[in-house]
């Protein structure tokens, strides 16, 4: 059985994650592999609670310690329950947002010192990482724009637009930290032009061991 692959899309609000995830989930089927679509915060039954808890009421409702807390008990749901059983059988996993999301938000969005969201995530995670992590990169302007546009802003989207600022420079340091495991897609294309980009990615990702 060939091996499990986990990919993740991360970017700031309305960057095309979930657009793209049901993009690339439609090209891999096409080329005949077995890929589960999730998201983060969620993905599980327990985790879905919890997101409840992350995305309603005010922009203030939990201190940045205390949401990240939450984000890693979801996301240890979400791994033992949806991620690593799927894996197992040899599918390849697609995710909308994962920990980077974490470390962008609560730490460089809402400046939770990022030396303690690196230790709750070995806590949650151990040294469990994505395959290859999809950075969506857009001005946060026009992600605003687009997921305004969608419906009305929820706990993130009413967050300044200095937060999303530092947000996305936070996506691109993620990037840069980690060029093994990541790549930036410029999303501020149509959304054929940016799923083409993400599948070169993800051609260029497994090059070396003869493609998905
Ligand atoms: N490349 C694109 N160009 C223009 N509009 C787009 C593009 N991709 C997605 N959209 C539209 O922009 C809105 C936000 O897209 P989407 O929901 O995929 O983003 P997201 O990153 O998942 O947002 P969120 O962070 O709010 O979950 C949707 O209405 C979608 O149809
Ligand atoms: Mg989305």
């Amino acid at each position: 059985m060939a091996p499990g692959r986990f990919v993740t899309l991360e970017g700031g609000e309305g960057a095309g994650k979930t657009t793209q995830v049901g993009l690339l989930a439609a090209a891999l089927r096409a080329r005949g592999l077995d890929v589960v679509t999730t998201r983060e915060p969620g993905g599980s039954v327990g985790a879905e609670e919890i997101r409840r808890l992350l995305v309603t009421g005010g922009t203030g409702r939990w201190s940045a310690l205390t949401e990240a807390f939450l984000h890693f008990a979801a996301r240890r749901d979400h791994l033992e329950r949806t991620v690593w059983p799927a894996l197992a059988r040899g599918c390849w996993v697609v995710s909308d947002r994962f920990a980077d999301s974490t470390l962008a938000y609560q730490g460089y969005g809402l400046g939770l010192d990022r030396a303690v969201i690196g230790q709750l995530s070995r806590l949650a995670l151990g040294d469990f990482a994505p395959d290859l992590t999809l950075i969506l990169d857009l001005p946060p302007e026009t992600g605003l724009e687009r997921a305004l546009a969608r419906c009305a802003a929820d706990r993130y989207e009413s967050m300044d637009l200095a937060f999303h600022h530092r947000l996305r420079d936070g996506f691109l340091e993620i990037a840069q930290q980690a060029p093994e495991r990541c790549a930036v897609v410029n999303a501020a294309g149509s959304p054929q032009a940016v799923a083409a980009a993400i599948l070169s990615a993800v051609d260029r990702q497994w090059s070396r061991s003869g493609g998905p």
